[in-house]
């Protein structure tokens, strides 16, 4: 590990002119949107591109295109002080960058466990044949193993051979609703490039991040490395997250066997330093557009360089975490006194109030969420599920136009036998339990995130039921 010993001001690596990198950010979606605005925030001169010619028009116009707390009043300010611009011609990018980040999604593939690296490809080739001056292309988003140099040997075919253009790798760990911080203040920052002119450049292009840090009197760890591990960070660190939760997960149906209290658990667990308390909270198990998609996509990479066998755990790891949806249908029809039978639970006809919609509280995201995989798992069994969430309804309505939603909370539990939360949004942890009981068709609450407290609860009256407590 290193702290900041980074390069001054670095005219003499620039082919621009100017004093510091101009940057490029080519995918401005909730990855390169957040860092675009954030590195103009930084003072870098910025220019975000997107084949999405609606986001880059919000954006322009200083609006919203997707939710990031924090991240509206950045656009903003920096749109209007004019060092963050968006276009959707690739020409200007080639023209305005020293450094072109590649932040475009890399999801599964249709029937796959595999990342599908076509947007990759297509930024690249676009981008490539364009470029006119010395500059490099880092790649940001999360890719499996290996790609970096495939990067680098299209832009060899695709761009002119007088015009020196490099890749270098510097992975993000941003978290949803607390993107702004992880790019301003990040945990740290791993980079790889292949020479030094390209190495100084890449933290030429960081440096702001640790000028703010400077600043602030705090450190930020830089690893430098080579391409193949900084590749891997992102997923196995991932991997790694996902292996928190779904041990914990584990240790809570051992928990509900043993009649022990996986929250007191976790805790106790999390006080040795060595394994910590963040990511032991037992529930209904992690989604996102993250998490589930880099387990398998590391799994798959894994299998393909011949090493299936070592990471053969990873499959059970989402095995641990899909039966946490399946745990929850179960126990709904246990507290609502029905059939789990052979054929599974049945729940027909019985009303169930869905709290939460969303992967996780405060954002409007509901990409692979186990919240509405479970909302839909009980409505196949027969149940009248009715959702609410405070952020999420319209995505998950235009997704699920199937499903039921609410419009308020007092609407949404109204005649509810059994209310479900499975997304802690603050709201619902600070429910007034002996008002709730008066809308409800019977005080009985599942608490999928162990998110309220069990005595205050039961002595409203309800029958509480958390994961493993
Ligand atoms: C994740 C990684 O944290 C981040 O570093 C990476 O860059 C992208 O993927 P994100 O998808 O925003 O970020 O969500 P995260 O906060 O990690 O939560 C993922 C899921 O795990 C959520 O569904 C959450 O509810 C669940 N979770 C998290 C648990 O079930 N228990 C925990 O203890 C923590």
């Amino acid at each position: 590990m290193r702290s900041a010993n980074l390069p001054n001001e670095s005219e003499s690596i620039l082919t621009s002119g100017a004093a510091r990198p101009r940057l490029t950010f080519i995918g401005v979606g909730p990855l390169g949107g957040t860092y675009a605005a954030c590195y103009a925030e930084l003072g870098y001169e910025v220019l975000g591109y997107d084949v999405d010619a609606g986001r880059i028009e919000k954006f322009a116009a200083g609006e919203m295109p997707f939710y990031e707390r924090g991240l509206d009043t950045l656009v903003r300010k920096n749109v209007d002080n004019g060092r963050l611009r968006f276009t959707a011609d690739p020409a200007e990018v080639a023209a305005f960058g020293d450094v072109h980040f590649l932040c475009v999604g890399t999801p599964s593939r249709p029937n796959s466990d595999s990342a599908d690296l076509s947007y990759m490809e297509s930024a690249v080739t676009t981008l490539a044949p364009l470029l006119k001056r010395r500059c490099i292309v880092v790649g940001k988003s999360t890719v499996p193993v290996g790609t970096a140099a495939w990067v680098q040997q299209l832009i060899d075919k695709l761009s002119d051979t007088d015009v020196q253009v490099e890749v270098a790798w510097s992975p993000e760990f941003l978290q949803e609703a607390n993107a702004v911080d992880d790019v301003l203040r990040p945990n740290r920052v791993v980079l790889a490039a292949q020479s030094d002119w390209a190495s100084e450049l890449l933290q030429a292009a960081h440096k702001g991040v640790f000028e703010l840090a400077a600043m602030e009197d705090r450190e930020v760890p830089l690893v430098i490395t080579d391409f193949a591990t900084a590749e891997l960070v992102k997923v196995a660190s991932n991997a790694f997250l996902s292996t928190k939760i779904s041990f914990i997960n584990a240790m809570a149906d051992l928990c509900d066997v043993a009649g022990g209290d996986v929250t007191d658990l976790a805790r106790a667990m999390g006080y040795d330093a060595r394994i910590g308390h963040r990511f032991l909270r037992a529930g209904i198990g992690f989604g996102g557009g993250c998490l589930p998609k880099d387990l398998r996509a590391l799994a798959a990479r894994g299998r393909e360089l011949g090493v299936g066998e070592s990471l053969r755990f990873l499959s059970e790891i989402e095995d641990i975490n899909l039966s946490r949806r399946t745990k929850v249908v179960r126990l709904a029809a246990e507290l609502t006194g029905r059939e789990n039978g052979p054929n599974g639970p049945e729940l027909s006809g019985v009303n169930i109030t869905v709290l939460g919609a969303t992967f996780k509280p405060d954002t409007d995201d509901i990409r692979d969420s186990p919240a509405l995989d479970i909302a839909r798992r009980m409505r196949s069994e027969g149940a009248t599920v009715t959702i609410y969430d405070p952020m999420g309804l319209d995505n998950a309505r235009a997704r699920y136009p199937e499903l039921r939603y609410a419009h308020n909370l007092s609407e949404a539990v109204e005649g509810a036998e059994l209310l479900c939360l499975l997304t802690e949004w603050e709201e619902f942890r600070h429910l007034d339990p002996a008002a709730l009981g008066e809308l409800v068709a019977q005080p009985r609450i599942l608490d999928g995130r162990n998110a309220l407290d069990p005595q205050l609860w039961k002595n409203a009256g309800w029958t509480y039921r958390g994961m493993g407590r």
